[in-house]
């Protein structure tokens, strides 16, 4: 049996996927709802029977090696390690196509070893155990331009391999190690795979940054992952939440506490960590930020606040006593302080902004302009309606100003970027997809497809308005639907398009019943066309039953 087989025979595909969706039975299958794609209905299958799945909103199909490529960004020799890891199947006499994976390996190796008694009893004076030290391989980087290189090149690495990785740097007298007197924390991909280096300065040095990453490399890209990703990962669906904090010393420190849900930015712009933030909104939707509670760290908690709020988390700041971080939090037992505590009573970020305007002034009108300046934004970029009303109620209890007003100033803000509603409904994938079945079928002399139907409900949709580029739909069309059942696909899309389309329409429908409470006449016409929308749902899910 080759491994690939023998990792299939040991692991199920439901095993394999439960671990990252939430999974719901469907006849002899299973369905949840699709990772690749944005959808609110479930239409991502998995055959227990056949090893496979596929999503019939998105054509995303394959079997376990695929989802864990995908799902985890890895290539296919990460998926494979991974997978056998969990199988248990040692990968003997697996052939190390890539080198510069094992070139990591061995550097990180021997920052272990180099780890010296001063800079290992500055962690464990810093509350780390031995134990953390070699789950989380920290190691030293000696204070020498050269050791490391001279080191990597006796094993047979080039001096080209090792820029490569970002291990060293050019000078115009040759080249010197980029990692120098640093406690050195090892960067791992979502397998565990080292892949990049942060190097805390030790001892201390004036002018010296305190912590330096890696550069972008080609298995670093953009500083894109979250620190601890890999060993947070599953607690985080576990416990169906994220703790996000600020550096390496925080999340080694919470981790070791049991706080294992912790990821760490690292010194990367979260706006950079996009991947993995789309699998972390899968795992689970609640983050907890806990970032320092300085000035610098509440501003970068609340940018971090902005942008996991438009992706959709449900988002909350953990309220730090001024001056300590988590680290400081979690080590100071005689300080009697729990961290749990603060996790537990973490504000939403809307609110915590609120309670700290209003901590800070006591002036009804500085009140009103910080609150339409800072908060507003904020309740701008909710995704949903009704979250939105949910939160101008709660600001206006919170300030005593009246949801009318508030109402008044947000439709006044305009959105960010916005785009307009046709573009915005092109790349909605559903929308794609459904395009480039009909621009490719209709390029066909004998379609699969009613095209004259098919075209007829885009139109009745209001999807025909625009120039799209048709050529790349119609490429990812036939890529993924060129064995599928079409018109049943076709079916499926448009089924599900026009029930998200209902769905934003029932949204804004209660938004506005919220919006003109106590108008009697209107209220009763609202209400009559909430019902409206939500028994045209119910029709849909019903026919959706009937016809698939
Ligand atoms: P802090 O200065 O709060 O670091 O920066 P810390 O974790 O408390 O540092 P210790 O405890 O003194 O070791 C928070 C994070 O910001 C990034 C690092 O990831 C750090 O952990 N940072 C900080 C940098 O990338 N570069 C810096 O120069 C400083
Ligand atoms: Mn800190």
């Amino acid at each position: 049996m080759t491994p690939v087989e023998e990792i299939k025979s040991r692991l199920n595909v439901l095993e394999v996927i439960s671990e990252y969706l939430k999974l719901e039975k469907a006849g002899s299958n299973y369905k949840a709802c699709c990772p690749f794609h944005n959808e609110k209905t479930a239409s991502f299958f998995i055959s227990p029977n056949r090893g496979l799945y596929y999503c019939f909103g998105c054509g995303a199909k394959g079997d376990i090696f695929t989802f864990i490529e995908n799902f985890e960004g890895l290539d296919f020799r990460g998926a494979l390690e991974l997978l056998a890891r969990k199988a248990g199947v040692v990968l003997k006499d697996f052939k190390d196509n890539n080198r510069l994976f094992s070139l990591l390996e061995l550097a990180t190796k021997f920052f272990e070893v180099n780890l010296n008694k001063a800079s290992k009893k500055y962690l464990l004076d810093r509350g780390l155990t031995e134990e953390t030290i070699k789950a989380f391989r920290i190691g030293y980087a000696p204070d020498s331009f050269r050791a490391l290189s001279d080191f990597l090149k006796k094993k047979k690495f080039t001096e080209k391999e090792i820029f490569s990785v970002g291990l060293i740097k050019k000078s115009p007298k040759g080249f010197f190690d980029h990692f120098r007197g640093r406690i050195i924390f090892p960067i791992t991909d979502s397998a565990g795979r080292v892949i990049a280096y942060s190097g805390r300065i030790f001892p201390e040095k004036e002018k010296a940054p305190k912590y330096l990453n890696s550069p972008e490399t080609i298995l670093f890209k953009k500083g894109s992952v979250l620190y601890g990703f890999d060993k947070a990962k599953f607690q985080i669906k576990e416990k169906d939440f994220a703790i996000l904090v600020e550096g390496q010393m925080d999340l080694v420190l919470l981790h070791q506490t049991g706080f294992l849900n912790t990821v760490a930015l690292s010194g990367t712009a979260l706006s950079e960590i996009k991947g993995q933030l789309r699998e972390l909104f899968y795992l689970s939707p609640n983050l907890v930020i806990a970032f320092d509670s300085d000035a610098a760290g509440r501003n970068a908690a609340l940018r971090a606040a902005e942008l996991t709020l438009a992706h959709g988390f449900d988002v909350k700041i953990a309220d730090l006593p001024t001056g300590l971080d988590p680290a400081d939090l979690v080590r100071e037992k005689e300080s009697g302080q729990d961290f749990n505590k603060f996790i537990a009573s973490a504000k939403h970020v809307i609110e915590f902004l609120t309670s700290l305007i209003l901590r800070e002034t006591k002036e009804p009108r500085t009140i009103g302009a910080r609150v339409k300046k800072e908060v507003l934004p904020f309740i701008k970029r909710l995704p949903s309606s009704i979250e939105q009303s949910h939160f101008v109620k709660k600001v206006a209890d919170m300030t005593g100003i009246r949801e009318e007003s508030i109402w008044e100033d947000l439709k006044r803000l305009p959105r960010e970027n916005e785009k307009p509603e046709e573009i915005k409904k092109a790349e909605s994938s559903i929308v794609r997809r459904l395009l480039g079945l009909y621009f490719w079928q209709d390029s066909l002399k004998n379609p699969q497809i009613d095209i004259k139907n098919l075209k007829s409900e885009l139109e009745r949709l209001g999807l025909f308005k625009k120039e799209y580029p048709k050529n790349e739909l119609v490429f990812e069309a036939e890529a993924l639907y060129q064995n599928a059942d079409l018109g049943r696909t076709a079916t499926e899309l448009l089924l599900n398009l026009e029930e998200d389309l209902l769905e934003d329409k029932f949204k804004t429908c209660v938004t506005d019943l919220n919006r003109i409470k106590g108008k009697e006449e209107e209220e009763k016409k609202l209400l009559l066309k909430c019902q409206e929308i939500s028994k045209r749902i119910n029709n849909l899910k019903t026919r959706r039953q009937k016809e698939l």
